[in-house]
């Protein structure tokens, strides 16, 4: 097997690396090569970014779900959930009140929720598009038929998150019950992909079961799918699910694995997610520094937040929206970057559109 160096060097000036490459990167992960990597990493962030990092004002509009994803808080298998819906002008208001804020990404983040038909979901982007036509619309409400996901693109939503989870077909079979399958979560992120969205995929770290090699298949499938987005954040576990008693995932190998993402696919959008600053106090601004550049602080409204409780622990669910923006300019200025006002696209996907 070739040194560590050799691949690192070659993953860092070509953008690319084998299967088996990854899990020698993963198996001997030292905190000099995780040093070396986050320091390239966030170098090219910089290149295409400078020391920006964008926001976006997450709305987490519903917690009714039909799924029962085993690690999921909001599972609907979770009798102990207290669910609530926000109103059409709850939503919109909650958009325009980001606005005021600086936000020019509104994310609509919920569980698979048949209350909120098309025909409503489109009604939504459309108000929000019609109020602010300088903000970027992002959908993050799950897996959907093709027609439905152009809807939705038609109506004026530019973005469009969808985790794949995970790659590998058997892994995804011990997160998920038997009515979900990786087969139509992918194809609906190749849909997406067609449609026209910037597409989002990602997966959780040290979920249950997962491999190294689970691993090394989770970033191939990014590097296939060259999404303009990626979330990746820890695995946390939920008190009210199947895997109550599992360990949370760990911090440097999710800020080793940025790097690697960073490295693969240079002009991503890559947010040091809420997980990860649950698991470390620390953990955003540590992502930013290992070559995130995106932040997604919450827009609902405090009265729901605690609600919307996918693992615990979550942070920012006291902090009222123009806090955790505050909180947020301080966090990324200490460490000699700024939250602008911004859409943020991918800037590849502009110059190819
Ligand atoms: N820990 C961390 N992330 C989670 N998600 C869902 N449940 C958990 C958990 N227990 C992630 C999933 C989903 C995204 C919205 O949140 O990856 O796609
Ligand atoms: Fe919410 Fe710091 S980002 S309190």
């Amino acid at each position: 097997m070739t040194d560590i160096k050799v691949i690192s060097e070659k993953l860092c000036t070509t953008g690319d690396i084998t299967r088996d490459e990854i899990i020698y990167l993963l198996e001997n992960r030292t905190p000099g090569i995780q040093k070396t990597l986050a320091e390239k990493a966030s170098a090219r962030a910089r290149e295409y970014y400078g020391n920006k990092v964008f926001v976006r004002g997450l709305i987490e509009f519903t917690n009714y779900c039909r799924n029962d994803c085993y690690y999921c808080g909001i599972r609907c298998g979770n009798k102990n959930a207290q669910r609530y819906r926000l109103s059409i002008d709850e939503i919109v208001e909650c958009a325009s009140y980001g606005y005021g804020l600086g936000f020019r990404t509104i994310v609509l983040q919920g569980g698979e929720d048949q209350f909120f038909t098309d025909d409503k979901m489109t009604e939504i982007i459309r108000a929000i598009k019609r109020e602010h036509p300088d903000c970027a619309v992002t959908l993050s409400i799950g897996e959907k038929s093709y027609e439905t996901y152009k809807a939705f693109f038609d109506a004026g939503a530019d973005r469009y998150l969808l985790r794949h989870e995970t790659a590998d077909f058997g892994h995804y079979a011990k997160l998920h019950p038997a009515n979900l399958s990786a087969e139509n979560r992918q194809r609906c992120l190749f849909d997406l992909k067609k449609i026209g969205f910037q597409t989002g995929a990602g997966f959780m770290v040290g979920s249950p079961y997962q491999t190294n090699e689970n691993i090394a298949d989770d970033l191939l499938f990014l590097k296939k799918l060259d999404p303009e987005m990626v979330g990746i954040g820890p695995f946390i576990p939920h008190k009210d699910t199947v895997f109550a008693d599992r360990k949370a995932g760990e911090l440097d190998l999710v800020l080793y694995l940025l790097s690697i993402i960073r490295l693969m696919l240079p002009t991503v959008l890559l947010p040091a997610t809420t997980a990860l600053g649950t698991i470390d106090p620390r953990g955003r601004e540590l992502g930013i520094l290992a070559g995130a550049n995106v932040v997604m602080p919450n827009l609902s409204p405090v009265g729901v937040r605690k609600k919307y409780d996918l693992y615990d622990n979550k942070i920012c669910t006291g902090e009222e929206a123009a806090e955790c923006m505050n909180c947020l300019k301080s966090r990324i200025s200490r460490i000699g970057y700024e939250i602008v006002t911004d859409r943020g696209d991918n800037i590849k996907y502009v110059k190819e559109h």
